[in-house]
């Protein structure tokens, strides 16, 4: 009888030190839903190279991490890992990679070599981005993600009607106005400096895993960093792989991502698409008693605060609208969806409004 080789249960919600060609060729084939991959970039900075006009040096991404000998250097290691995430991709698996311009052209021609297959390539336009300090270029203000499905075969994830949905029933365009990671959601040391040169915004990482996965799938990130991409799957109830090179990355990784809260089921419940769930008014949320006029809502973070009018509308200084318009003034965003942005207190905890909805669309059922 020949032996059977046991096979290694997949290591899910968890961080792996190490370099990421040797952990994903460690894990089984055909098992996870999505990538998110986030490289080195290759800058080809010396370390302090970029200053300020007063002299000063900019904490630009001069790590060791993001050095290669050459271009022929960064292409081996861009195929060798792409080809590892190829591997442990199911077939209907897709992949997400950000880079900028020094790297993303390089990555795109490796992902069409290997069968990738392009699906789309956002660009990322940066609300706050770093002046160009040199003055002597445009400044970089954009950085580009491509997605990709694992090969030409279709029956990939995408949740075109949930992000119509929250678009204000517009199609959701590849140009994304999002700011830098800045503010409480930066990790800092005890001194004050940045833990990471790159940690993503959440914001971002919210749509591509929103877009391209459900909830319970797995989502993979092979350059975790600082866990963005963990953080932000636990809280939107997918499961994650993280795998980081540098054991303090992933050691900041791992206590940010054990502070997050998972949202609501309820919260979590596939988007409505138009047909199928039947529309509900905010102002029914006050017509059945489940939130009163008066109410203050606000936003997870407790950042924004809105008044809830008796006509159904909110309110935030003078300015009055729908949950959703008012939710974008707020944030200075195009658009939101105001249903999982505001919420109001229960018992001392925050619930979204779109958990107090679900109850009416449930009574909606079984009154049918
Ligand atoms: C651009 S950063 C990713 C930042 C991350 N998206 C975040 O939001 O914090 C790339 C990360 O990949 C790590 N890294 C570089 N080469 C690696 C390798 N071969 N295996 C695993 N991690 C690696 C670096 O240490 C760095 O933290």
């Amino acid at each position: 009888m020949g032996l059977v080789t046991p096979v290694k249960p997949l290591p899910l919600d968890e961080v792996l030190l190490g370099d990421c060609i040797e952990a994903l060729g460690a894990l089984p084939p055909s098992s996870v839903d999505l990538v998110f991959a986030d490289p080195p970039y290759n800058l080809q900075l010396g370390a302090g190279s970029l200053l300020r006009p007063d002299q000063s040096a900019v904490d630009a991404v001069d790590d060791e991490w993001d050095q290669f000998a050459s271009f022929e250097a960064y292409d081996a290691f861009t195929r060798a890992w792409l080809q590892a995430c190829r591997r442990v991709m199911k077939p209907n698996a897709t992949l997400w990679v950000i880079g900028s311009y020094h790297n993303i052209f390089r990555v795109g021609s490796a992902l069409q070599d290997l069968g990738f297959w392009i699906l789309n390539d956002i660009v990322w336009r940066k609300a706050n981005p770093m002046p160009n300090f040199r003055g002597k270029r445009f400044t970089n203000a954009h950085e580009t993600l491509i997605w990709a499905s694992r090969s030409a075969q279709k029956g990939y994830t995408f949740h075109y009607e949930a992000l119509k949905g929250g678009n204000d029933d517009l199609q959701m365009r590849s140009d994304w106005f999002l700011p830098l990671c800045t503010g409480e959601e930066r990790l800092k040391g005890a001194d004050g400096r940045k833990v990471h040169p790159t940690q993503k915004p959440e914001a971002l990482l919210a749509r591509t895993i929103l877009s391209a996965s459900n909830p319970g799938d797995v989502v993979l990130d092979p350059f975790f960093g600082t866990g963005t991409t963990g953080a932000v799957a636990k809280r939107l109830g997918r499961r994650f792989i993280g795998i980081e090179r540098e054991a303090a990355y992933a050691e900041a990784a791992r206590a940010r991502i054990a502070a997050v809260e998972p949202l609501s089921t309820a919260a979590l419940l596939a988007a409505p698409t138009k047909r199928a769930e039947p529309r509900v008014p905010f102002l029914s949320l006050l017509e059945a008693g489940l939130i009163a006029a008066g109410t203050t809502l606000t936003d997870e973070r407790r950042r924004h605060k809105a008044l809830v009018r008796p006509d159904g509308t909110v309110g935030v200084g003078p300015a009055c609208g729908s949950i959703h318009k008012i939710g974008a003034l707020v944030q200075g965003l195009p658009a939101c969806n105001g249903w999982t942005f505001w919420h109001v207190e229960r018992a001392g905890r925050l619930v979204p409004i779109d958990d107090l909805r679900a109850r009416i669309r449930a009574g909606m059922g079984s009154a049918a």
